[in-house]
């Protein structure tokens, strides 16, 4: 891979850092620890997340204005467990360990910490003590949180003092003011806990002093100025998906560098109804310069025949960036490629600080490795939410911003066990239309991770007027989910879906059944290929 990443990773970039006031979370392997990155920005104060075993002074180099430490799957008594980082005492900021990070902080300090009788997960009845400290002082003496640990800590090192228990553990939370350390057992950046976002925010603007307010918004004149100091007068192409991602990269990078700025459209014709329409039109409000590709015949011709899904997906990937190159090698002195690689694709490379990452699985947008083009990638360091609060700052319509997830081979992986045809396509491209308008229609549309229709080659029986039919099903599939990884069907309310079968088997003629989908993932997954 030639491709390097453009946007230099954050810690090699301490000149302009330092401007801003950042938190670090420091991540012991929880489950939620993107979560508590993502809750502390949604307060109003930076914050990013490097491993724990992050050596200090390149924590110290950033000059974080506080640190947490997140939870963890590992027991402290673990033979391999994490260790508190002793040497961050040295830094003189204050520390917040949770749920793991406030045990390992325990432990280190001299405190005690021990398997308890029974664990606690989930919802759990906290009691504040002694009035509750700096941390907890204030809020209602008894309150819920979200728990989800086996060791408990039963003694505070000496000189904390114990804040709050539960059932379960004796301190559920400690702080020692005096040395800026604190400590909760229980996780305030999940929603279950009432009070999470208020001790967070005490601990970030009483505690710490963070007075910054950061938003996503103030990322774009910041990333304006990246972007120029990044390209100069280079020319720079994007690859433009439909998708929020992309369009709001591509967004950014125009703002900052106009018609420098070439995108191209690959419309392979596997997209659902005026999708393709939505994007060229968009694009050209914005005087974006766009080359919209209208390569349906080449794609179809390459899948005619085709039934496996994996070869499906191989077709289209390799098509795709066939397309891409012949139309880069059109635009004279390209040198940059904009990627909307999000911050949640650098964590889960494996480096929050520095690994060069490229959204590639997943992704027919994955670029070639010989392209030869330096990347830019303005969204490195924004979560999801993040990036539609800038793509609507930016103008980008609704229906972009707010688009679901769409695989990048398209409506091909919904036609599953026969050929992708153009007919086949119309029928599903109709059906999806409706679920939507009516998804739409009934405001459930940003509640559900994704909603569509899937078509399964297979004809059934039916009875219209007074013939037989013999005609495709069509199956609804509509989920919640936070990040794909798990999703649970979504329960629709029984109006909308006898609207949506009604509206398919009478508007399309193809389609004689609808059924519904309600399997959860695992064991099912979202798409049906
Ligand atoms: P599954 O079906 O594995 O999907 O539960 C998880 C998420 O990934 C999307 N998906 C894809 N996206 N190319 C993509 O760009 C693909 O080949 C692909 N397959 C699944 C899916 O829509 C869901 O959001």
């Amino acid at each position: 891979m030639t491709s390097r990443s453009g946007a230099a990773p954050a810690a090699a970039e301490p000149a302009d850092r330092r401007a801003l006031e950042e938190v670090l979370v420091l991540d012991f392997g929880g489950q939620y620890s993107q979560l508590i990155a993502r809750r502390i920005r949604e307060c109003g104060v930076y914050a990013e997340l490097l491993p724990a075993s992050t050596p200090v002074e390149r924590i110290r180099a950033r000059a974080p204005k506080a640190l947490v430490l997140s939870g963890g799957p590992a027991s402290v008594y673990e033979p391999g467990a994490p260790p508190f980082p002793t040497e961050l005492l040295e830094l003189g900021v204050p520390i917040l360990g949770i749920c793991y990070g406030m045990q390992a902080m325990v432990l280190a300090l001299g405190g005690r910490v021990e398997s308890a009788e029974a664990g606690e997960f989930g919802r759990t009845e906290l009691t504040l003590r002694d009035g509750g400290g700096r941390l907890l002082g204030g809020l209602p003496e008894e309150q819920s949180c979200w728990m989800s640990h086996r060791d408990s800590v039963f003694e505070a090192p000496e000189g904390f003092r114990a804040l709050a228990a539960t059932p379960s553990s004796p301190v559920a939370a400690c702080e020692m003011p005096e040395r800026g350390l604190y400590g909760i057992q229980f996780h305030p950046e999940v929603a279950h806990t009432p009070y999470g976002t208020e001790v967070l925010t005490r601990f970030l603007h009483d505690v710490a002093g963070c007075t910054q307010k950061w938003s996503p918004r103030s990322v774009i004149a910041e990333q304006v100025e990246r972007i120029r100091a990044q390209v100069g007068d280079g020319r720079v192409i994007c690859g433009l998906s439909g998708g929020v991602d992309s369009s709001v990269a591509a967004l950014l990078v125009h703002r900052a560098v106009g018609d420098q700025l070439t995108c191209v459209f690959v419309d392979h014709g596997l997209m659902r109804l005026n999708e393709a329409e939505q994007v060229v039109e968009a694009f050209g409000r914005f005087g974006i310069p766009l080359v919209h590709v209208d390569a349906e015949q080449r794609f179809l011709a390459k899948l005619a025949g085709v039934v496996d899904p994996e070869q499906k997906r191989k077709i289209i990937g390799t098509e795709f960036i066939r397309v891409f190159e012949e139309e880069a090698a059109k635009i004279a002195d390209v040198s940059y490629l904009v990627q909307g690689t999000l911050y949640s694709d650098v964590i889960e490379s494996g480096g929050s600080d520095g690994a060069a990452t490229i959204k590639s699985h997943h992704n027919v947008g994955g670029l070639p490795d010989d392209l030869k083009l330096e990347l830019v990638e303005p969204l490195r360091m924004l979560f999801k939410d993040e990036v539609r609060a800038v793509g609507a700052e930016l103008g980008l319509p609704e229906r972009m911003v707010w688009r679901q997830p769409f695989p990048g081979p398209g409506l091909a992986i919904r036609i599953v066990g026969g050929e992708v045809t153009k007919e086949r396509l119309d029928i599903l491209r109709a059906a999806d239309a409706i679920l939507q308008e009516e998804i739409r229609a009934a405001e459930l549309y940003r509640q559900l991770w994704q909603s569509f229709c899937v078509l399964p080659v297979v004809r059934s029986v039916g009875v219209q007027g007074d013939g037989r039919t013999y005609a495709y099903p069509i199956v609804i599939r509509a989920v919640t989910s936070e990040d794909a990884m798990t999703a649970d069907w979504a329960r629709l309310p029984y109006d909308l879906l006898e609207r949506v079968s009604n509206r398919i088997i009478n508007e399309i003629r193809d389609v004689n059944r609808v059924a519904l989908d309600i399997s959860s993932k695992p064991p099912a997954t979202i798409e049906w290929e």
